[in-house]
């Protein structure tokens, strides 16, 4: 059974995963509003993957003989700038909730919860990867510059995430 420490820590985690799906969702809206479909669709997959990993803890916690506690999700902000300034808010939420999963990690280290430590090994791998991409993104954006073409230019590949 998980400990009482470790079943809140997680249940916040899940909030902190949804509001992510919540912030990307609201860059999806803005995206959209601006017509620039293919940055948008890239928002909503990333929104669903913050949805499903929401859901990856919500069933460790009933795996380990916990219960899961919902609190409000904060609402996320509806004025956006450029998109490479919204690629950086975006790198600078993940190196947030990287942090957060370090935190977890160490508490998990701390009670001596093994489990809790292997299931989070694919939540630091998949952080790396988030972090990865978002850099890729402004470095595309920071390279290429923001003209009408190059964001075109990107706006069609972000259209082809899987
Ligand atoms: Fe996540
Ligand atoms: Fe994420």
């Amino acid at each position: 059974m998980i400990s009482k420490s470790m079943q809140e820590a997680i249940n916040d985690q899940i909030n902190e995963e949804l509001y992510s799906s919540y912030l990307y969702l609201a860059m999806a809206a803005h995206f959209d509003a601006e017509n620039f479909s293919g940055f948008a669709h890239w928002m909503k997959v990333q929104a669903d993957e913050e949805r499903s990993h929401a859901m990856k803890f919500y069933s460790y916690i009933y795996d380990r003989e916990g219960k899961v506690t919902f609190k409000a999700i904060p609402q996320p902000p509806s004025k956006f700038k450029s998109p490479l300034d919204i690629f950086k808010q975006v790198l600078e939420h993940e190196q947030k909730i990287t942090k957060l999963i370090n935190k977890l990690y160490e508490l998990a280290i701390k009670e001596k919860d093994y489990p809790t430590e292997m299931m989070l090994h694919w939540f630091i791998s998949e952080q790396v990867e988030e972090e990865k991409n978002d850099n890729e993104i402004i470095n595309y954006l920071e390279t290429l510059g923001d003209s009408p073409v190059s964001l075109m230019m990107l706006d069609r590949r972000l259209a082809e995430r899987k």
